[in-house]
């Protein structure tokens, strides 16, 4: 039997990790739960039947008790990850954490140490290593048959939408209370390049700005909210549009009432409902980065709000071939057919290439097996659950995130400085001093 305890029932922490959890496992048991919002400690207590006594509107409170299960999750809000995480570790609970693990270099590595100190488990919540593609990859990688990893160019495409929602409007806003952007929505992917390359990153080089979503681009006449709007109508970020017509994003604002009174109540109460193009939001909507590994695999990175879809697109240059995949097939190709047809024809054709795999991950029918990051956050829960019970190592540990996150943050300090930044250099100031200069 595995004991649990929730930090933030929110979206992550109780309508997916715990869900899921109950779904999958019967030896695993949810006891407390802590979330400063009543109606959140109320679902839990409806979906696993606990006391009163089980439920804490605050921290303060919990931490107060003894410790009261064998794992935490916390899956708060991004600013609150740190100081909760050493808490909870010097308590004496294990630990599934949800990225960012911290916004700053010194608590980072302040918060690896300690886990190590005190022999405590740390799964991070990069759930992306854990999706079918990202596996599947980094066995044709590790296999060695296309040789070593010369080059690799990854996107990583947010959707105009999804960045409208969540980092125009939604929590994820603004640099001071969550993070930079290559942090909060990339630290999956510097966490997945890490991953394949399996080497650590040496330098990297980043530039990118917010160009588009401000107000110099709002259309005439518009307003302050989308519903006292004049030219809502021609606005594709207009509210009721984006949450309630047929494929519009998820209104998480409405804590899971998805009726369309419900949405317009929403809007008219929160930011989801003010103008996207004067929002006071700053963080960018695009960022290009390379990224120079210790064992000399170089990767560009580009993170962009532009893109009709959400999904990520990666191409893996290796010695004798190469991998490309975009979420839904991986395509596995060889450099050493004998040509079939000579000259120019044979390389047009496509002739000149030999795919020994094509993978599809998906049938386009199949929803409800992608759904949650494309079916990662099912098998996240399922293998950090397992681990756990048989006291192996995670595919996630700490040692990993914590490396991943620090090239994040020196991608931002060369986003701002326009310098190449050396990742051990980096380290060294930033365990001195705060990780942005002033
Ligand atoms: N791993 C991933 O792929 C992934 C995806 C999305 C979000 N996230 C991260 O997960 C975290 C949670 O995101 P979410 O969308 O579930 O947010 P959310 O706002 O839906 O949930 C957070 C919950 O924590 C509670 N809470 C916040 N601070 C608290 C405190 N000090 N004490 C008690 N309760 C507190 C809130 O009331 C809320 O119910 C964020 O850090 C986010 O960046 C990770």
């Amino acid at each position: 039997m595995i004991t649990v305890s929730l930090l933030g029932a929110g979206n992550r922490g109780l309508d997916t990790y715990a869900t899921i959890a109950q779904q999958e496992f019967d030896d695993v048991k949810f006891l407390c739960c802590i979330d400063e919002d009543p109606e959140r400690l109320s679902q839990f207590q409806k979906r696993f039947g606990v006391s009163n006594e089980s439920l804490y509107k605050s921290t303060d409170e919990f931490f107060l008790r003894p410790k009261q299960s064998d794992l935490l999750i916390i899956a708060t809000q991004d600013t609150t990850h740190y100081e909760l995480a050493k808490k909870a570790l010097n308590k004496g609970y294990d630990l599934i954490l949800e990225k960012p693990v911290a916004l700053d270099v010194k608590e980072l590595l302040e918060l690896e140490e300690l886990s190590n100190k005190l022999g405590r488990t740390v799964i991070v919540c990069h759930v992306l290593r854990y999706h079918k593609m990202w596996q599947m990859i980094k066995k044709i990688v590790d296999e060695g048959k296309l040789g070593k990893i010369i080059t690799i160019s990854h996107h990583e495409n947010i959707g105009h939408y999804h960045y409208a929602h969540s980092y125009a409007r939604g929590s994820w806003r603004k640099k001071e209370t969550s993070g930079p952007l290559v942090l909060t929505k990339s630290s999956h992917d510097i966490d997945l390049l890490y991953y394949l390359v399996g080497s650590r990153v040496k330098r990297v080089a980043s530039f990118g700005s917010l160009s588009y979503f401000h107000s110099e681009n709002a259309p005439i006449g518009h307003g302050e909210r989308c519903e006292s709007c004049a030219v809502k109508k021609d606005c594709r970020y207009e509210g009721e549009r984006m949450y309630t017509s047929f494929g519009g994003f998820y209104p998480l604002f409405t804590k899971n009432k998805y009726t369309r009174k419900a949405v317009r109540e929403g809007l008219r109460s929160t930011d989801y409902g003010r103008c996207i193009y004067t929002m006071d939001h700053n963080v960018v909507d695009h960022q290009s980065s390379i990224l120079e590994f210790e064992n000399g695999v170089c990767a560009t990175f580009n993170l962009n709000a532009f893109t009709r879809k959400m999904h990520r697109f990666i191409k893996v240059m290796c010695e004798y071939g190469e991998i490309i995949a975009d979420e839904r097939k991986i395509e596995v190709s060889t450099f050493d057919l004998q040509p079939l047809i000579k000259g120019f024809l044979k390389h047009i054709l496509h002739l000149d290439r030999k795919i020994i795999k094509r993978i599809r991950l998906y049938k386009p029918w199949d929803v409800s097996k992608y759904f949650g990051h494309g079916g990662a956050d099912r098998l996240f829960v399922k293998s950090a659950f397992e681990s756990y019970r048989a006291k192996k190592e995670s595919i996630t540990p700490i040692s990993q995130s914590v490396h991943s996150h620090v090239v994040a943050l020196a991608l931002e300090e060369a986003r701002i400085t326009g310098k190449t930044i050396l990742i051990e250099e980096f380290i060294e100031y930033c365990s001195k001093n705060k990780t942005y200069r002033e």
